[in-house]
This record gives structure tokens, sequence and C-alpha cells, in this order.
């Protein structure tokens, strides 16, 4: 056992290492060896990385790193839980199904619609605030596990479809936290209301 520990550091050492190397400004940290959060703006550790190293990365931060592709070798970090690809302009499409991802966050990347049912289908929170979102979107049921959806900072249209999508997700449970603004009309327009 202790031998095995012994080898997992001096691998753990390794990786830090060709990281440094490879880019300076990354940040690396692995608890008790085994679960590593890497921050950084390329996809470059993908190719320096074993199949048994992607393994131990749980939390990879890439915000504000220009990325509109993610890597289609992303999809060998199966333990990845949490994803930060914030401010970048990704196309959700290249976004691998990540079974194990249980954080996605997409604000700010310029998204004018979102196709959920083609996100990693185990997410509980999703972050889409801050993008250009005109319409709340209609299949958020096909994520079975979803707990918190930020939509804050979206050019919501507030029409009736809208409206009535939005109080079905609050009544669903979903937090929703800080509530969206209307682009147009000004004000919400509640069905209770009496608008739609
Ligand atoms: C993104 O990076 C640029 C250049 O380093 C910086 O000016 C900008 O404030 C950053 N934006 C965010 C949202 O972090
Ligand atoms: C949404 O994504 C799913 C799964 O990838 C696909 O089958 C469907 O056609 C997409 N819908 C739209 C409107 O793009």
């Amino acid at each position: 056992m202790a031998l095995s520990m012994d080898k997992m550091w001096k691998e753990f050492i390794l990786v830090c290492a060709v990281l440094d190397a490879v880019f300076g400004a990354s940040l690396f940290h692995c608890h008790e060896g085994s679960t590593c959060h890497l921050e950084t703006t390329s996809f470059e550790f993908l190719s320096k990385f074993t199949q048994k190293q992607y393994r131990t990365i749980v939390s990879l931060t890439m915000s504000n790193a220009s990325i509109n592709k993610v890597d289609p070798k992303l999809k060998y970090l199966k333990n990845l839980q949490y994803l930060d690809l914030s401010h970048n302009n990704v196309q959700i499409s290249s976004i691998p199904s990540l079974t194990n991802l249980k954080i996605l966050r997409l604000n700010g990347n310029n998204l004018k619609f979102i196709n959920l049912t083609a996100l990693p289908q185990n997410i509980e929170t999703l972050d889409i605030s801050h993008n250009l979102l005109g319409q709340i979107p209609r299949d958020w049921r096909s994520l079975k596990s979803l707990k918190t959806l930020h939509l804050f900072k979206n050019p919501v249209d507030c029409d009736c479809n809208n409206v009535l999508n939005y109080e079905r997700l609050i009544k669903s449970g979903i937090v929703v936290p800080e509530s969206i603004t209307c682009h147009s009309p000004k004000k919400i327009c509640w069905k209770r209301h009496r608008c739609c």
C-alpha cells in the first residue's frame, strides 16, 4: 500500500513538473494524491497526461481563455465533476457527455440559444447567466438532476410562452438564483396577473 502511494506521489510530482514546464500560469492542486483541480487557459495538458492521470482530475477551470471549441479529448476526464468555461465563446455542441459532471459554468459565452438536451445529462448546477438568451430554454426537463439554474443577466423576452415556461421551472423546485430581467416588455407579465 505504502509503495503504491509512493508511486502515485511520484506520478503527481511528475504531472506538476510537466505542467509547470508547459505553462507557468497554470494552477494544479491535488488532494491526497487522487483528486486534482486544474486551472488553465489551454487544452495542451490533454496531450501531456496519461489516461490514468486524466482520471484524477475532478475540477477544471478554463475561464476567460478565448475558447470557442472544447477539445474532444476532454471526454477522457471521466471523473470531472466541475467544469468552468465561463467568459469564452464556447459552442455547446462541442462539450462531451461527461457522466460525472455536476456543475457546469457557461456564463458569459455570448450564447443566443442553448440546447440543454445536448449538455452532459447529470448536471445539478448550470450557470448560463450573462449570455444573450432571449428565450428561457424549453428543454430544462431533459436535465433530470438539475437543481440550480442561473439565468440572470440575459435579455429575456418576457412573452407569454417564456413567462409560462419560467413559472413551470420555478414550480418544479429548480432554484433560480436572482430572478430574470425582461428585455421586452419592460415588466414581467405574470400569468397570475392575467397577462397571459
Ligand atoms: C479576461 O481577460 C482580459 C485580458 O486578460 C481582461 O482584460 C478581462 O477583464 C478578463 N475578463 C474577465 C471577465 O475576467
Ligand atoms: C439538441 O440536441 C439533441 C442531442 O444532441 C439533438 O438530438 C437535437 O436535435 C438538438 N435540438 C436542436 C433544436 O438543436
